[in-house]
């Protein structure tokens, strides 16, 4: 098969130029091309060279000009790497690669472009395309990479035992893989994985947790999440998820499976939003259920405060998986503390001053809040999921209402800064900032009406407070009547 249609960029003629000057084969390998034949866009373009990669990437820039472009060289991996404009170009000398058991380091020597394919992960990873000018474009397919595409499955070229024990990362790989592009893993491949699973044990958690978030990112995240359930992967890497699984039984009462109504949340979340950390939030929801299932005579299964329990939770699981301990963790802990406020207020009445509020409790994040909330449903009952919805529909028709009404409030300023300063006799100064800015969030919060006659009484009473005396006290005017629309009477 020739692909060179595909090879637009020029950067490919070049290289094969340089490669040919050298009197060496040169071949574009790995997820490159895998994405070359699926439609995807990679910016990432690995090289494969029979001898060394870095004496090419030396030839190539040197074809480049080298002015244009720099060489970052990595002796001791022996690979060099290109930057030009958005693409990353990477060269690497064919390699015979095997890893010994207790450790991650390869044990790396030369060897010949089948060899270098042979230890690649999966088939569809496993192919090579040649830049040469005599063969531009001929593709090398040695293990059925094609034929695995179109039939959507990811499999190892080699004994999956082999592949896997080579690197135990792959088995994420094949999960994430799957969940990415939507394959499936063929099956002995992931007989393999259930067998090979403990090995993830030698695998840096930095790693797995680069696989973990690309699973996340993917168009739908449960196929890799159950993916690791089914495989064993996840009680090794994700303990508290896993103690999600299953459903318990007593006296003939059982309760759902909250690992599966959890997959279902995701998905639902990840369809309305790419918000990664928003999908996190629904993964974690219901992460203090296991801690807090109760079973009780009158009233059946319970779990008082998993949220409570769950946003407690969340910070040790962000620092063992290096999820990063900042802003983002506090957003998931935050909704994962408020997930359940919405569902709350909707079972009791929707009053203006209940939606008030949540708006409050979640300020910035109330639209992703709904969104999780809303994906929380997952009721089979067609009817009382509909009233929910519903109902979800009323709070945030009047979220919407309560918002313009504060953003219009706020506008309105019955006692601007002037008057402060004249009133309190101040100069410009933080005194005056801080009584405007007092004011404005009183009327704001509805503390007071946003009348001309609450103002004064509240400013006044706020300086006092301060230690800042009336020195002009105000006239106080006349509250002007309300203009009515006249009857025509
Ligand atoms: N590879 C491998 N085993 C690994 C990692 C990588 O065999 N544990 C090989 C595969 O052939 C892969 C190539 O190295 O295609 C490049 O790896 P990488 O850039 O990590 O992955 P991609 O396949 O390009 O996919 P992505 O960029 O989505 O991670």
């Amino acid at each position: 098969m020739n692909l060179a249609r595909l090879l637009k960029d020029p950067v490919f003629r070049t290289v094969g130029a340089a490669a040919d000057s050298l009197g060496r084969p040169c071949y574009v390998v790995g997820g490159y091309v895998r994405d070359l034949i699926i439609g995807r866009h990679s910016k990432d373009i690995d090289f494969v060279t029979v001898g060394s990669g870095i004496e090419l990437a030396e030839a190539v820039a040197a074809g480049m000009g080298r002015r244009r472009c720099h060489v970052n060289i990595f002796r001791s991996y022996g690979t060099a790497q290109i930057k030009r404009g958005a693409l990353e170009l990477e060269f690497v000398g064919a390699r015979r690669e095997s890893y010994s058991r207790d450790s991650r380091n390869p044990i790396v020597e030369s060897g010949t472009l089948e060899e270098d394919i042979a230890r690649r992960d999966f088939t569809i990873n496993a192919m090579a395309l040649s830049v040469n000018a005599a063969t531009f474009g001929e593709l090398v397919d040695l293990y059925g990479g094609v034929k695995d595409i179109e039939a959507r499955t990811i499999r190892t070229p080699l004994d999956p035992d082999i592949t896997f024990s080579d690197d135990p990362l792959r088995m994420m790989r094949a999960v994430r893989f799957a969940s990415q592009l939507q394959f499936q893993i063929a099956p002995a491949t992931f007989d393999a994985i259930c067998r090979n699973a403990s090995r993830i044990e030698i695998i840096t958690i930095e790693r797995i947790k680069d696989e973990l978030c690309k699973i996340m990112r993917s168009p739908r995240p449960s196929v890799g999440l159950d993916l690791l359930h089914r495989s064993g992967l996840l009680p090794l890497i994700f303990p508290e998820l896993e103690a999600m699984a299953g459903i318990s039984v007593v006296h003939g009462r059982g309760h759902k499976d909250n690992f599966y109504h959890t997959l279902q949340v995701v998905d639902t979340v990840a369809a309305a939003s790419d918000n990664e950390w928003l999908r996190w939030a629904a993964l974690l929801h219901d992460i203090g259920k296991p801690a807090t299932k109760r079973y009780d005579e009158r009233t059946g299964w319970t779990f008082h405060n998993h949220n409570f329990i769950g946003a407690k939770m969340v910070p040790r699981i962000f620092s063992r998986l290096r999820l990063g301990m900042g802003e983002n963790m506090r957003y998931v802990q935050k909704l994962v503390e408020l997930h359940m406020r919405p569902i709350a207020l909707v079972e009791d009445e929707v009053t203006d001053s209940a939606v008030r509020r949540l708006i409050n409790y979640a300020e910035d994040d109330l639209d992703d809040l709904m969104i999780l909330a809303r994906a929380d449903i997952t009721s089979k009952n067609e009817e009382k999921k509909q009233r929910f919805l519903d109902n979800f529909d009323l709070v945030e028709r009047k979220y919407e209402y309560i918002r313009t009404l504060d953003a219009e409030r706020a506008r309105r300023n019955p006692i601007d800064g002037n008057e402060i300063m004249h009133i309190f006799g101040l100069s410009p100064s933080p005194a005056v900032g801080m009584l405007a800015a007092g004011l404005k969030q009183a009327i704001k919060d509805c503390e007071i009406d946003d009348t001309r006659e609450a103002s004064l009484a509240f400013l006044i009473d706020l300086a006092a407070r301060n230690g800042i005396p009336v020195v002009n006290p105000p006239a106080m005017e006349e509250e002007k009547e309300e203009e009515k629309p006249e009857d025509g009477a």
